[in-house]
């Protein structure tokens, strides 16, 4: 059976460099929190317990997945003070893992690695590190003459940093495996350095009191990176996005540009389906198989269903069902469903509205609190006036109707099954099915017109 570990995530810190008034293990990246990155890695690499240290009312503990213990570090500054924060959530005999909340991209392999050579080894500590990244800021690993782990430089400050040990080249992810017992006497008696209990400090305590220290070299860059500032969120960006897109890949979905492609870590793709040069998709967005997306569209929070098609345009928390199509330059905005069939063309927003199967709105138009029947077509320019300056009205619109160009709607209005409306009319009367609503001053031709105007003007 596996090992049973607990698992910490430190995500207490300051993280100044961020510049941001949101917490910093609460920036996104590929629209996921970066704590939550590191949760699901802990998840995955079968963490029976995750606890989270985070500030008071930091708002970290908010938003959390369900099932994450919270601990508060009220007192102390410094990755040691994080851990002795979640003291009373340890188990003595059970390993426990510290994982940063400021490294989103730690693996699931990387942690379970960590908990087979820490348990292998029967360390007192078992630190991650590697050598396949830019050394500087981060803690390096000062070896002893036969190779064993001695102590962490850090080096956030290098002033007073021997240059022999800025040269080296082998860091400390942040990423370690303890004994639970032996990591709480030692916290509590490293010395504060720059006015921080530093968890790093424990290694020659560890040490001294004849501690095993055990080093895990991964060569995993992603899983290394820690991010302290936004450059390195964007170059953490840049990795998750490509991790995603070649998962997706994988699972069969058509990238035909993925340098120019963004995809939330929770949007799921259908296989056969085809992304074409700039889309954005994101949120809870779900795309079925056999889709079309792009070229220059963005999807946010809305499902789109298999063959569908989605060109050039912008939904947000919109239902396109099966086969629809949709664009070029269409704006689908909440509430929109659009069903089987249906299409939405050029220029056309909808708003709130249910578009019936197979129904056709295919240019020009404004469609907002509408219900339009299957297979009704509104001709181009059609325009639902939903609001009277006070409230919104809803417009019907029933099956197979046909709505002429430059309609316009007034809500609250009713246009029966199989109903007509004139070219250029203003609806404000219901129109029974199957009959032709016209509302226009007829027109009057005036005779002679011309000739009359070219004689007043000699
Ligand atoms: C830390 C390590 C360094 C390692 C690097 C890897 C220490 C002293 N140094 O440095 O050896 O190379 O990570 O990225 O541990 N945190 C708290 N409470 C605090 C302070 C920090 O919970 O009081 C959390 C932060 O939110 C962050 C993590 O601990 O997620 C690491 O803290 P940070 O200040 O970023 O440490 P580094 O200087 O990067
Ligand atoms: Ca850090």
């Amino acid at each position: 059976m596996a090992e049973a570990f607990t698992v910490l995530i430190l995500a207490a810190g300051r993280g100044t460099r961020m510049h941001s008034s949101l917490p910093k293990v609460l920036h996104p990246v590929c629209g996921k929190p970066m704590v939550e990155w590191v949760i699901d890695a802990a998840r995955e690499a079968g963490a029976d317990k995750v606890v989270c240290i985070t500030r008071p009312d930091d708002g970290v503990a908010d938003g959390l997945p369900e099932g994450v213990t919270v601990a508060e570090q009220v007192e102390g500054e410094g990755t040691g003070a994080a851990v002795l924060a979640a003291r009373e959530h340890l188990t003595d005999d059970r390993p426990v893992v510290v994982l940063s909340g400021d490294h989103p991209l730690v693996s699931a392999e990387q942690v379970a690695e960590l908990v087979e050579a820490h348990v292998g080894e029967g360390a007192a500590a078992t630190l991650l590190t590697t050598e396949s990244i830019d050394p500087a800021g981060y803690g390096r690993v000062v070896r002893g003459e036969d190779g064993s782990v001695e102590r962490i430089v850090e080096t956030k400050y290098t002033e007073g940093v021997p240059p022999e040990e800025l040269a080296i080249r082998e860091i400390n992810i942040g990423t370690y495996a303890f004994d639970a017992v032996q990591l709480v006497g030692a916290l509590d008696r490293v010395e504060l350095e720059n006015d921080e209990r530093y968890l790093t400090g424990t290694v020659p305590v560890l040490r001294e009191a004849g501690g095993k220290i055990a080093a895990h070299v991964t060569d995993d860059p992603a899983g290394a990176l820690g991010i302290n500032d936004r450059s390195q969120l964007m170059e953490a960006e840049g990795l998750a996005q490509h991790r995603l897109l070649v998962a997706h890949a994988r699972a069969g979905v058509t990238f035909q540009s993925p340098q120019t492609t963004r995809v939330e870590a929770a949007v799921e793709i259908g296989p056969d389906t085809l992304v074409a040069p700039g889309c954005n998709l994101t949120g809870t967005t779900r795309v079925g198989a056999g889709a079309r997306i792009g070229p220059n569209t963005t999807i946010i929070d809305s499902s789109v269903g298999d063959s569908a098609t989605v060109i050039q345009s912008y939904l947000v928390e919109a239902e396109v069902h099966e086969s629809a199509t949709i664009g070029p330059f269409a704006y689908l905005r909440p509430g929109a469903i659009v069903r089987e069939g249906a299409k939405i063309g050029t220029f056309v927003e909808v708003k709130n509205s249910d578009i019936g199967k197979g129904a056709k709105v295919p240019h020009l138009s404004y469609v907002g609190d509408a219900e339009v029947g299957e297979g009704a077509n509104l001709g181009a320019s059609t325009i639902t006036a939903n609001y009277d300056g006070r409230r919104k009205h809803r417009t019907k619109v029933g099956k197979r109707a046909k709505i002429a160009v430059h309609t316009t709607l007034v809500a609250p209005v009713d246009v029966g099954d199989g109903a007509y409306t004139g070219a250029g009319s203003a609806i404000t009367e219901d129109i029974p099915d199957g009959a032709l609503g016209i509302a226009r001053p007829r027109q009057e031709n005036v005779e002679g017109y011309a000739k009359r105007v070219e004689e007043e003007s000699e």
